[in-house]
């Protein structure tokens, strides 16, 4: 796994930026440590979701007049910053409701044109169900046109990488595509792209969950080298139903619009439908955006920029260490996979742990009565048992080292 400390000093002041974020003015007392399932949203994005519904109100791009031409640019517009945000091209970037839509897509409009009887597809069952059960729910749609294919799995090892030799040892002529995640939402490690593309290859498709990455640390497309790239824009300070599918051109023209309507460019002829779509962005978007959730993902990555992802991921990766140390101490500390285990001297803002003494459920529901949010149970993933269930802390720019310590002094309370 990837997890050498951040490659710079840069710094930030959590204590300065929380005056962004109107829920810590209205709940001085909340500790909001479930980042990695959504995160708290800035003034700048509620004001242009304000903005938006309360002084240009329209549909984008449909009509001539001048609000629904002026949204069509600003869509555009931001659709170029988002796509620098991860060095891609903006006509490679749709946008879409989230990581789930966009890791569906993948198995919708790239698997089910392109899949073949005997064809093979390798994913890990302990990444998120978002990026796993899509290629199950092909399998079936396949199997109703009489195509078999096959799910091969890959395991990850007790410090929380992927087990690299069983991809090796499973992957094969037929293999077309490999699904995994970036940072792992769980075990909170960059689980090892380049690693992967070297032992499959470049005819095999890598469909790469971004999730916890995009908006956390830089990321770079082109770099990574993958085919698909699914991210979440509500985990990066954007509202919900926000998110991205990045398509490498490589592939763009395997693909087949997952859903179609008024702006699509496709007309009913004889011989069956004529896509005429540009590029990835018309051929994946259909329907009345999310313009709102768009312009407000511009705002969050304008945000971003302006604080810097460097100092962000310095920032998120001393408050992991600085936990971790902290919890180390704790009587009864059983750490999932990840930091806890493999002893990184950086991490990514997730740690995950349970206790001897208490049930991860019950110990959410103390550290609420505290107005300390964390998440327990399985995190969408197909957990064997409830061994495999954790508290899972998950922290951004706004934590501090006083929020881990009152975290800390609860649990002392409880296991102490
Ligand atoms: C790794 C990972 N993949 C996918 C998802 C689903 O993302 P969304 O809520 O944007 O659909 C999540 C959300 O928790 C996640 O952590």
């Amino acid at each position: 796994m990837h997890c050498s400390t951040p490659k710079t000093s840069a710094s930030l002041d959590p204590a300065l930026l929380r005056a962004n974020f109107p829920i810590f003015g209205n709940h001085p007392d909340l500790i909001y440590f479930d980042n990695a399932s959504t995160s708290q949203k800035p003034f700048v994005v509620l004001d242009e979701v304000c903005r938006y519904h309360t002084e240009q109100c329209a549909n984008a791009g449909r009509a001539a007049y001048s609000w629904s031409t002026q949204l069509d640019r600003a869509i555009e517009d931001t659709r170029a910053r988002v796509a620098k945000f991860i060095g891609a091209n903006a006509e490679d970037l749709a946008f879409t409701s989230g990581a789930t839509e966009s890791l569906n897509m993948v198995a919708l409009a790239w698997g089910l044109l392109n899949l073949q009887d005997g064809d093979e597809i390798m994913l890990c069952q302990r990444d998120h169900k978002s990026a796993v059960l899509p290629w199950y729910n092909l399998k079936d749609i396949l199997a109703t046109q009489g195509k078999t294919i096959h799910i091969k799995t890959f395991a990850i090892h007790e410090v929380g990488d992927y087990d690299l030799k069983s991809i090796k040892d499973q992957v094969s002529p037929r293999t077309r595509l490999l699904a995994m995640t970036h940072i792992h939402h769980v075990f909170g490690l960059d689980m090892e792209v380049a690693e992967i593309r070297e032992i499959v290859g470049d005819r095999v498709l890598i469909s790469l969950d971004a999730s916890q990455s995009v908006g956390h640390i830089k990321v770079d497309v082109a770099a990574l080298n993958v085919d698909f790239l699914s991210f979440s824009g509500h985990k990066m300070f954007a509202t919900t139903g926000t998110g991205g599918l990045w398509v490498n051109p490589r592939v763009k023209d395997s693909l087949r619009p997952m859903k179609l309507g008024g702006k699509s460019e496709a007309t009913p002829e004889a011989g069956g439908l004529n896509l005429k779509h540009k590029n990835t962005a018309e051929l994946l978007e259909a329907g009345t955006q999310n313009i709102a959730g768009i312009l407000s993902l511009g705002k969050a990555v304008d945000l971003i920029d302006s604080i810097g992802l460097d100092a962000i991921e310095s920032h998120v990766s001393d408050l992991t260490v600085y936990l971790y140390g902290k919890l180390l101490n704790l009587p009864g500390i059983i750490f999932a996979p990840g930091m806890g285990i493999c002893r990184c001297e950086a991490g990514f803002g997730i740690m995950s742990f349970r206790f001897e003494q208490i049930s991860n459920l019950d110990l959410s529901f103390v550290l609420d009565e505290e107005n300390i949010f964390v998440r327990s149970g399985d995190h969408c993933t197909y957990a064997r048992d409830t061994s495999e269930e954790y508290i899972r802390v998950s922290m951004h720019l706004y934590n501090t080292k006083d929020e881990i310590d009152q975290l800390i002094a609860v649990l002392e309370g409880v296991v102490g």
